[in-house]
């Protein structure tokens, strides 16, 4: 077998160039798919999971066998240097033609190093850090054979019971694209065949984020209009960005399911971006289009997956089972396997892996790459960019050394485990994570330090209250750590309760009780947006660290004893009650919206029994020092197609501290020929000024950037008039206008 194979491979070379390994790569998917019979192309559409990791259904396989018999052309879950030699040494030396497999894994923030969870880094609104966070993370899986990532998940969302908000950049369309590119560079960076470089996956094509009533896998019905200016441009946004891999979706949308969907398969990501990458399923979401109801029955959905153009069967195992058969009975054209098989070979070249195969895989590197001191340095930052002080009352935090004794009080307080956050790959849960009193204490000397860990996340037994109870009533104040489990967001975690879960609401209220007058900081782990309603009556401060990883401790000690000055902002609304949802900054204003002049008038569109505005906006977040913003100038109230005009500010640090702020750009397209949010995001910079010290910041705004799909799906700008503001959030007034001309 081994020599035929030589003898194969040294005829390719003769006749097609095979080999002389330029960067002609698509010469060379050519020449090696002359060789291919239509089961080996087949085989290469086809992925498999090792025993490692799991997230769903594990379909019966003989990887090894499959492998050898050129049935297999990727597999997940698999890693670790000895475990992908093994592997690849079967694609490579026992399968007919030698073709090299591709490892995918889900390393979504970090793979070991781990950064806080996506929502949290999102809150960072810091590009730079997030891409840097990515390039840790593939550094350290490619050192253990990886070669893809399924990340980004790009899904916008609106909907905190969903628990896969907490994978994603939060509700906003703008930001979500940025914070999309930014991913991609990370894994990608500059040159694929760098054996530090992976391939990063565009997920989850498409919609999946509107899932209804916030249960996952549930159904989205959506008007093209809301798919094209709001789900799809973080999608677009990472093909612009040289994204090499999409994910169809678990979803149904409008009726058909994103894993069998031809318009946004081929239509749209193929045929108006250009994608020139391979899509893969989620897992056994082809299969999944049997119990959809649009699929009779496995065979039909392989017929229907590869038609519609998705390119490789994650675990499902029906292209392997009936896709040639397909083509020989006509339902599938042998064409459409080509170009599925092409792609995928196509980033196989692309990475290096037939120049060497085993180019991932080094004992030496693996050993020396993870939990580098410069990745837990700046996971450590990125925990402190990331924290969001969404209340500070009577200037609670920052803590002070010198207090005499401080409690720390909650289930979270020790906690190393849940700190990870979903997804966290291979992440140690065990030893490696620095927990909170573990920051703490660089910060407090041991006898400062008081501690109760009042109760678990779940479990509604109360008997560790009294201790909790008397330990805060020795302390000069007090620090709650308290929030969800780790597995309480993520995948098939949806809530339909977004309060803090458990009794740990009760032990607040209590804490409070015996302690009128001590200031009360509430420190969060937590995978969405949260319902803070009552606490936020109860305590002083609140800081949302969000899950913050492996250095999350040491970061969110920073920020408590204020050598990091918080700066994170929200990227997702924190609603009053769960029967607000969905609520979001860019919503439209309705036909009835409330009066300012006489809010409590009747008729109009509004609760009876809350406000329509939610606890925490979108782009909230306080800091320790003060920013005014001053001087709000447009170089032009006139805007043309082809012109631009800059808005300018002046941001001065008016408080006592050194900081960050995100400074914000909103616009409102007063009239179009479809109604408009009420604001958008077109623009950000995060910047830092020392106390006293003040900056302009300016942003241009062209037409280009007033753009959105009308009813005709047609993509462009209207003439009129739009509001314009700069702001620390999303809650201003504006002020300011400008009139765009033909
Ligand atoms: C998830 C994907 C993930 C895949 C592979 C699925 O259940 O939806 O996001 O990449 O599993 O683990």
């Amino acid at each position: 077998m081994k020599n035929l194979k030589q003898a194969l491979f040294s005829l390719a070379v003769f006749f097609y160039g095979i080999g002389s390994w330029g960067q002609n790569y698509e010469a060379q998917v050519d020449s090696l798919m002359k060789l291919m019979t239509l089961q080996e192309k087949i085989g290469q559409t086809v992925m498999y999971g090792g025993s490692w990791d799991q997230t769903g259904p594990i379909v019966g396989t003989d990887n090894g066998k499959l492998i050898r018999e050129g049935n297999m052309g990727g597999m997940l879950n698999a890693f670790t240097v000895k475990g992908t030699r093994d592997l690849q040494k079967v694609a490579v030396e026992e399968s007919r033609l030698g073709i090299p497999l591709l490892f995918g894994y889900d390393v979504i923030h970090g793979h070991r190093t781990i950064f806080p969870i996506n929502l949290g880094m999102a809150a960072s609104w810091d590009l730079n850090l997030i891409e840097e966070s990515c390039r840790i993370a593939a550094e350290e899986a490619s050192a253990e054979g990886l070669h893809w990532t399924f990340s980004p998940m790009v899904d916008v969302s609106r909907e905190p019971r969903w628990g896969r908000i907490s994978e994603g950049a939060g509700e906003d369309v703008f930001l979500g694209s940025e914070i999309a590119k930014a991913y991609v560079k990370g894994y990608q960076g500059d040159d694929l065949s760098k054996s530090n470089t992976i391939l990063a996956c565009a997920k989850h094509y498409v919609a999946y984020g509107a899932a209804q009533a916030g249960r996952d896998y549930h159904t989205v019905n959506m008007g093209e209009g809301e798919l094209r200016n709001v789900f799809l441009p973080p999608f677009k946004a990472t093909v612009d960005a040289g994204v090499e891999t999409f994910m169809s979706a678990f979803n149904e949308l409008n009726g058909v399911p994103t894993s069998g969907n031809k318009f946004t398969l081929r239509d749209i990501l193929r045929g108006e971006w250009d994608f020139k990458g391979f899509v893969v399923s989620d897992y056994t979401s082809i299969n999944e289009m049997v119990p959809h109801g649009f699929a009779k029955d496995d065979k039909d959905a392989a017929r229907i997956g590869m038609n519609a153009g998705v390119d490789m069967d994650m675990m499902g195992g029906v292209y392997k089972d009936y896709l040639k058969d397909l083509v020989e009975e006509g339902k599938v054209s042998e064409a459409y396997i080509d170009d599925a098989c092409r792609r995928i070979l196509l980033a196989k070249f692309k990475l290096g892996l037939f120049e060497d195969p085993y180019r991932y895989i080094d004992e030496q590197r693996e050993e020396t790459t993870k939990y580098k001191p410069e990745f837990l340095n700046k996971a450590r930052e990125i925990a402190a960019a990331s924290s969001v002080l969404l209340q500070n009352k009577n200037n609670a935090l920052p803590l002070s050394t010198s207090t005499k004794k401080i409690a720390f009080i909650g289930p979270l307080v020790k906690d190393e485990y849940d700190i990870l956050g979903n997804w966290a790959a291979k992440g140690d849960r065990q030893g490696k994570a620095v927990s909170v009193f573990e920051g703490i204490s660089e910060y407090l000397k041991p006898n400062q330090i008081l501690y109760a860990k009042g109760c678990e996340i779940l479990k509604a037994d109360t008997s560790g209250f009294e201790e909790a109870i008397s330990v805060s009533k020795k302390a000069d104040e007090i620090v709650l750590v308290m929030g969800e489990g780790h597995h309480m967001s993520g995948e098939a975690a949806s809530r339909t309760n977004l309060k803090i879960p458990g009794i740990q609401p009760q032990l607040i209220r209590k804490i409070r009780e015996a302690n009128p007058h001590k200031k009360i900081t509430l420190v969060l782990m937590n995978g969405r947006p949260i319902n803070l309603s009552d606490e936020v009556d109860f305590v002083d401060a609140i800081l949302e660290v969000w899950f913050p990883g492996t250095m999350g401790g040491a970061g969110t000690a920073d920020v408590l004893f204020g050598n990091y000055n918080p700066s994170g902002k929200l990227t997702v609304t924190f609603p009053r009650n769960v029967g607000q949802v969905p609520i979001y900054y860019n919503m439209k204003n309705t036909g009835r919206p409330i009066p300012e002049s006489n809010p409590g008038e009747d008729y109009k569109s509004n609760y009876i029994d809350a406000p329509n505005s939610p606890l925490f906006v979108f782009g909230h977040g306080l800091s320790y020092t003060t920013f005014t913003y001053s001087n709000f100038k447009l170089s032009s109230n006139k805007l043309t197609n082809s012109g631009a005009i800059t808005a300018s500010v002046t941001i001065t640090n008016t408080g006592n501290k050194d900081g960050h702020e995100v400074v914000q750009l909103y616009v409102h397209d007063k009239v179009g020929s479809v109604t408009r949010p009420v604001r958008e995001l077109k623009g950000f910079q995060k910047i830092f000024l020392k106390k006293g010290e003040s900056q302009t910041v300016s942003f241009t705004i062209s037409a280009d950037d007033l753009k959105f799909y009308n009813s005709d799906m047609v993509y462009g700008v209207e003439p009129g008039t739009f509001e314009i503001a700069i702001a620390s959030s999303s809650d201003f007034k504006f002020e300011n206008e400008f009139e765009l001309i033909d």
